[in-house]
């Protein structure tokens, strides 16, 4: 095939045969291979279809999509389960319209991914922000504590509903079932982005799944940590306190109307491999997972993120999920962004994202032992290597702090009043006071680190010039080398 420009560039990439600790968690197809299920790779093709007799229609099941979907709503635990193709983010945006109208007040973490942001603008909703706890060390968020959550519902006694991200990108899992009571205690609803824990139901040593800590909706990416195509994604709803026609009228809205079969058919093959090998393949990663961990024990330069590693700080109710891996060689001067690079570029190692600090790898069920070995050998090799890097606070200076470290920026205006003023663009340099017309979203991890309406302050323009300086992807400057960005005018 001749003249094939992304599609050369994506064979490419996979011609180098990386190891994979990034997503999707089938890791390039390679479960696919080794399991039953080689032949899926092969009838692509014919399988993209579209709603003809007999393929049923997921915007109105009645056959093999409601069976399938039956199924992983058994396999999940939950009451009804709705198979998404437009990922999490489509889940995300029908369940919080789904439990407000225009006008409402929601509380959320400030840690959430952007998508809620997107729902909370299209549902015309004010957000209420619980700042969660921070490791400083790692610059890491951690747990929304339930003693904050019973804070904010007093305090906005009129919020409808809280959204809580459980786990997050980096595998900390709040104390959901804490959480779940008290907001249900207000009389309230409790949404839960679980899109990094669709694999929680594998094992009991595991945080336990949000179903089972008693939200009302759950919003999964089955792409991201079990062996679904990307964009695959689930929505999970139980109890009664969801009205589920405005839920599926919701679903409609923000879902294609040709809903792709091959991302729905990737779902019920997630699910056999979840159903018949799941258990264990998830034993074996456990396993993959403490060896890689008790080896890198060894080497005085290497931080994890771990249980262990808990300082009494934040030591809390939180758990952990152990299949995200987190790696830091900060003492030995080396950034997040340089170890990301470096693993990648000289050992064939694609991590899943980077920050200041250290990286973050994803395992799932599709990953082999020798992945983790080959992990294992390369962190190994740079930790001792003499090559010298320039530490990062040489480049960005010693003040600069991640805004998770600072108070959450004062908002003037609502994020969906801000999207509508108009706006006028100005060098970041001089928007100290100014009020933001955009999100600006460090990607990964598609957390927002300012809303729209929001007042710009001098530590934000610090943290942005300098993750920026280092290479780090920043979504919504206007332009992101002369550093500029859209006020309210
Ligand atoms: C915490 C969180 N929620 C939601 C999403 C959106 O999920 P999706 O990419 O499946 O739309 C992401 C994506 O990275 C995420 O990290």
């Amino acid at each position: 095939m001749k003249n094939t420009l992304l599609l050369d560039q994506l064979i490419k990439i996979q011609q180098q045969q990386m190891i994979s600790f990034h997503m999707p968690g089938h890791k390039n197809g390679r479960i696919f291979e080794r399991l039953p299920y080689k032949n899926f790779k092969n009838i692509l093709t014919y399988i993209d279809t579209t709603e003809i007799s007999g393929t049923d229609n997921l915007h109105h099941p009645k056959g093999a999509i409601k069976k399938a979907q039956e199924r992983a709503s058994r396999l999940m635990g939950s009451e009804e389960t709705f198979f998404l193709v437009n990922g999490s983010t489509s889940g995300i945006y029908s369940m919080i319209m789904a439990v407000t109208n225009p006008g409402d007040k929601v509380i959320i973490g400030r840690n959430c991914h952007k998508a809620v942001i997107n729902g909370l603008i299209l549902g015309d909703c004010i957000p209420c922000y619980l700042a969660p706890t921070v490791d400083p060390v790692q610059g890491i968020a951690l747990e929304i504590t339930p003693a904050s959550v019973e804070r904010m519902l007093l305090e906005q006694p009129d919020a409808k509903a809280v959204v809580i991200t459980y786990p997050t990108y980096h595998g900390v899992a709040s104390d959901l079932k804490k959480i779940a009571e008290i907001v249900h205690k207000y009389d309230k609803i409790l949404l839960v982005d679980e899109a990094h824990g669709a694999h929680l139901g594998l094992s009991e040593a595991l945080p336990k799944t949000a179903l089972e800590c008693g939200a009302d909706i759950v919003v999964q990416s089955t792409h991201k940590t079990l062996p679904a195509f990307t964009q695959s994604s689930m929505l999970h709803i139980q109890g009664s306190r969801v009205d589920r026609d405005k839920l599926k009228f919701m679903l409609r809205l923000h879902q294609s109307s040709s809903p792709s079969y091959l991302l729905m058919a990737s779902l019920d093959v997630a699910m056999t491999i979840y159903e018949s090998h799941g258990k264990e393949l998830m034993g074996e990663l456990l396993n993959h997972v403490k060896e890689f961990k008790s080896s890198m024990k060894e080497y005085e330069g290497v931080v994890l993120f771990d249980e262990d590693d808990f300082s009494e700080a934040t030591a809390s109710l939180y758990t952990l999920d152990p299949t995200k891996l987190w790696i830091s060689l900060q003492r030995k001067g080396i950034s997040g962004v340089q170890l990301e690079e470096e693993l990648r570029s000289t050992f064939g190692i694609q991590m899943e994202l980077s920050n200041l600090y250290g990286v973050l790898g994803i395992g799932t069920i599709g990953n082999e032992k020798k992945d983790f070995i080959q992990l294992a050998k390369a962190i190994e090799g740079i930790n001792s290597l003499s090559k010298t890097y320039t530490s990062y606070t040489t480049i960005i200076g010693h003040n600069v702090k991640s805004p998770l470290m600072m108070e959450i920026p004062q908002w003037a205006l609502t994020p969906k009043e801000a999207l509508y003023r108009e706006k006028r663009t100005v060098r970041l340099q001089e928007a100290i006071g100014l009020i933001s017309g955009t999100t600006i979203t460090p990607y990964p991890p598609g957390i927002p680190i300012l809303m729209p309406g929001e007042v710009i302050n001098k530590g934000l323009i610090q943290y942005i010039k300098a993750i920026t300086s280092m290479g780090m992807e920043v979504i919504g400057l206007k332009d992101d080398t002369q550093l500029l960005i859209d006020v309210i005018k």
